[in-house]
């Protein structure tokens, strides 16, 4: 089954095609530079870039991919939750694109997407769905807009422990980062710096590490960073401080994500953990994962790097999952579901 899918629901911009569980091509194109300047993404200058990128995206991924339109046995993109403008211009074309070829038509959540990203590797050629392998796990989905966490009893089937009942971890990392006066989106800068620093030097607190929940809540710990620059303001004049200071402001992040996901896997019996979503590129939650599935002997599958942020070949897979699964489909007059929460 080749299918090609679109994902438009916030500042990037792709297109992806796959056949039989292996990803073709999977373009994108990312809008930070362009949001940068603002601090955070602008929906409406999203909205636009997607309108004047989706096309060559599109063309590229099938070129790459060596695909023609008419070969193509269904069409996907993301219907929420997202931006809702952004959502629209990738949406309305694969809607058009599987009309005119009379195929079939999938609308795919994107968190769900993020959800099962983990079960695609990376195997020395292409990368390939590999759910052949799948158990039932706790998934960490950790984006710049959302912090869930998931228990995935058998594939498509899964259900919402806990989120985030306030910031998510991604933007926990952006907003401590813009009052440390890095750029956006800081998380991936925070990464870097903390490489040098210290996760003891500062202390900061765990929110909700010890509530007998799976929520997360993150804003506290932005605001302890802001009372805690306003009284050391001359520290961002020091490199080591300002490294010192990222270390341990990811220590705390990276401590609630991991504990908290660890005593969700126990508590509900499973051996198997899962991360997702552009926060799991982080090295020290990635290598925390890795400890603590390790101590505990579970195994653990983190989305690859480059499919952890938004791109369009999880939209693709996950389609094919459905489609294979015989999932009934949208009729091609649905609309978008920018608030589709994930049930
Ligand atoms: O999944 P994603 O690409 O977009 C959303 O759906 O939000 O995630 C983007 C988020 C941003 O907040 C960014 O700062 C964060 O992921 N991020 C990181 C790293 N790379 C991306 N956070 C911490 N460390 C990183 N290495
Ligand atoms: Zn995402």
């Amino acid at each position: 089954m080749t299918i090609l899918a679109l994902e438009t629901s916030c500042d990037e911009t792709s297109a992806a095609v796959v056949r039989d569980g292996k990803i073709l091509s999977n373009v994108v194109s990312s809008q930070i530079s362009l949001h940068a300047e603002y601090g955070g993404v602008v929906p409406e200058l999203a909205a636009r870039e997607h309108l004047k990128n989706l096309l060559p995206v599109a063309q590229e991924a099938l070129r790459e991919a060596g695909i023609f339109p008419a070969q193509l046995d269904a069409v996907a993109a993301t219907q929420g939750p997202g931006l809702p403008n952004a959502l629209l211009v990738g949406f309305k074309a694969a809607q058009a694109v599987a009309f005119a070829l009379n195929k079939p038509f999938v609308g795919i959540n994107h968190h769900e997407a993020h959800l099962y990203s983990p079960w695609i590797a990376f195997d020395g050629d292409a990368s390939i769905a590999d759910f052949q392998k799948f158990q039932p796990n706790i998934s960490l989905i950790v984006s710049g807009g959302h912090t869930l966490l998931v228990f995935v009893e058998s594939e498509l089937k899964h259900r919402v422990l806990g989120g985030t009942i306030d910031d998510a971890a991604g933007e926990c990392f952006d907003k401590t980062g813009k009052l440390m006066g890095l750029a956006y989106p800081a998380g991936p800068i925070i990464d870097q710096l903390a490489e040098q620093g210290n996760p003891s030097a500062y202390d900061f607190p765990r929110p909700l590490l010890h509530d007998a929940n799976d929520d997360f809540s993150f804003s506290g710990l932005k605001t302890s960073v802001r009372y805690f620059l306003r009284d050391h303001p001359a520290l961002l004049d020091d490199r080591q401080k300002v490294s010192d200071l990222c270390a341990s402001v990811q220590a705390a992040i990276v401590e609630v994500l991991v504990k908290k996901t660890i005593r969700a896997a126990k508590r509900n019996n499973v051996r198997c953990v899962t991360a997702s979503g552009g926060v799991t590129c982080n090295r020290a939650l990635r290598n925390e994962l890795e400890r603590a599935c390790k101590k505990n002997g579970f195994t653990l599958r983190l989305a690859e790097k480059n499919l952890c942020t938004d791109n369009a070949a999880m939209i693709g897979i996950l389609a094919e999952r459905k489609l294979l699964a015989h999932v009934p489909l949208p009729s091609l007059d649905e609309e978008i579901k920018p608030g589709w929460v994930l049930a």
